[in-house]
């Protein structure tokens, strides 16, 4: 089954779930400045004050193909309204805060489970053509809800696929790791803790993989254009240790350890070894191919150039063979997040040796939080 390469997303009428959120925003600017004459671009969301923000930036005056729906991705009849003469959906919309979905878990089902069924759904129905929706590393082997809640989202998108009978739709999915400088992410909340002089740090040993808005969204282009339906795809993207992003940003600050939250892990992983036997190596990305698909592991490779993982293969943030330095994390943090990273005289340089990737099965126990009043409440 060869891949249907759209023209050209130019004449394309996108509509983009969770709009105005962080990939949201970085999705809409780019598909503007990229595809000028593109028919529609709508942004599905549910607050009404965000929408009037983004309304600002980028208003229907200047940007004729621009449309606010107000929306929940929860409200089917909704999403089948909005999505009338739509042939591309990108779906962004989540609860994604890990401590809100363990405290809330009927509403995280809700929105992350319950509203991507409506979302395929409503696609099914009106003809959509291609389907993007965004996981996360934390659907691979969940160990919290809001992992889980992405795990079932990705399995009804993977699903989807097999119920479309005979509509020219692909539903794909699109799963990467931190985003740097995202809403409610570390980087955001250690540049605001910096000033109180203390950075709590949940394990010093703690991995996490990298990766910036922009090149979020340039995965989730490809992935319109080139995706089969039915993959996960995984960018080859960078770590950093918790420790290294805390002395990029606050060298001069204290950085008690506080230890991992309830279902928080010390290293994400987004391809497991379970995985492997389904995996495939595109060069930039990994696909974990769909079991049962309309095309086989070999005719993918075939006709994409990709080559099969090795049996066992595992692509977890603790075991990655690339680090971001102390260095260049605050350089990124300086150009993608925050502008420059003001550092004291005398402790701007990074003059620890470069270590060994941690290896995940041999991390010693995480220690009992102390500091319990300095428990961070964003996810690492
Ligand atoms: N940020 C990261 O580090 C990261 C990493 C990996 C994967 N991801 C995934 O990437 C996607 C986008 O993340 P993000 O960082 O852009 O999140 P975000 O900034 O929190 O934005 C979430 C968006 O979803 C909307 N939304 C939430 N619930 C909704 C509902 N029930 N119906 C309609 N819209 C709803 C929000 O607007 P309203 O509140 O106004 O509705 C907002 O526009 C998510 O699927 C997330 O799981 C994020």
């Amino acid at each position: 089954m060869p891949p249907l390469s759209l023209h050209s997303l130019e004449n394309a009428r996108i509509l983009v779930t969770g709009g105005t959120g962080s990939f949201g925003k970085e999705f809409v600017k780019t598909v503007l400045a990229r595809y000028p004459r593109i028919k529609r671009l709508v942004v599905f969301s549910r607050d009404e004050l965000k929408q009037f923000e983004m309304a600002q930036q980028f208003g229907g005056q200047e940007y004729k193909a621009i449309r606010y729906f107000i929306g929940d991705i929860r409200d089917e009849a909704r999403l089948r309204r909005a999505l009338e003469g739509i042939d591309v959906v990108v779906h962004a919309a989540a609860l994604k805060q890990v401590p809100t979905a363990e405290y809330n878990p009927f509403e995280c089902i809700k929105t992350n489970v319950l509203g991507a069924q409506n979302l395929i759904e409503a696609c099914l129905d009106r003809g959509v053509q291609r389907v993007v929706a965004l996981s996360t590393d934390k659907a691979a082997a969940p160990t919290n809800l809001y992992g889980a809640t992405k795990l079932c989202s990705d399995k009804l998108f993977v699903a989807a696929n097999n119920i479309k009978g005979s509509r020219d739709v692909r539903f794909s999915v699109v799963r990467y790791g931190n985003v740097m400088g995202s809403r409610g992410s570390v980087i955001p909340f250690f540049l605001e803790r910096r000033k109180t002089g203390v950075l709590p740090i949940t394990d010093p040993t703690m991995t996490r993989f990298n990766i910036s808005l922009p090149e979020g969204v340039e995965m989730v282009l490809w992935s319109l254009e080139h995706a089969w339906g039915g993959e996960i795809l995984v960018p080859k993207i960078p770590s950093y240790r918790i420790a290294d992003l805390a002395q990029a940003i606050g060298p001069e600050c204290a950085h008690p350890v506080v230890g991992v939250r309830p279902g928080e892990k010390i290293h994400e992983e987004m391809i497991t070894a379970s995985d492997s036997s389904n995996t495939v190596d595109l060069g930039k990305y990994y696909a974990i191919l769909p079991s049962g698909a309309a095309y086989t592991l070999p005719a993918y490779c075939d006709q994409t150039a990709a080559k099969p993982v090795a049996p066992g293969f595992c692509y977890n943030s603790g075991t990655n063979e690339r680090f971001l330095s102390v260095d260049e994390l605050r350089a990124l943090i300086g150009t993608q997040v925050a502008g420059p990273v003001d550092v004291p005289v005398g402790l701007a340089r990074d003059s620890r040796p470069p270590r060994p990737a941690a290896r995940t099965r041999r991390h010693a126990p995480s220690p009992q939080p102390r500091h319990a009043a300095l428990r961070p409440t964003v996810h690492q």
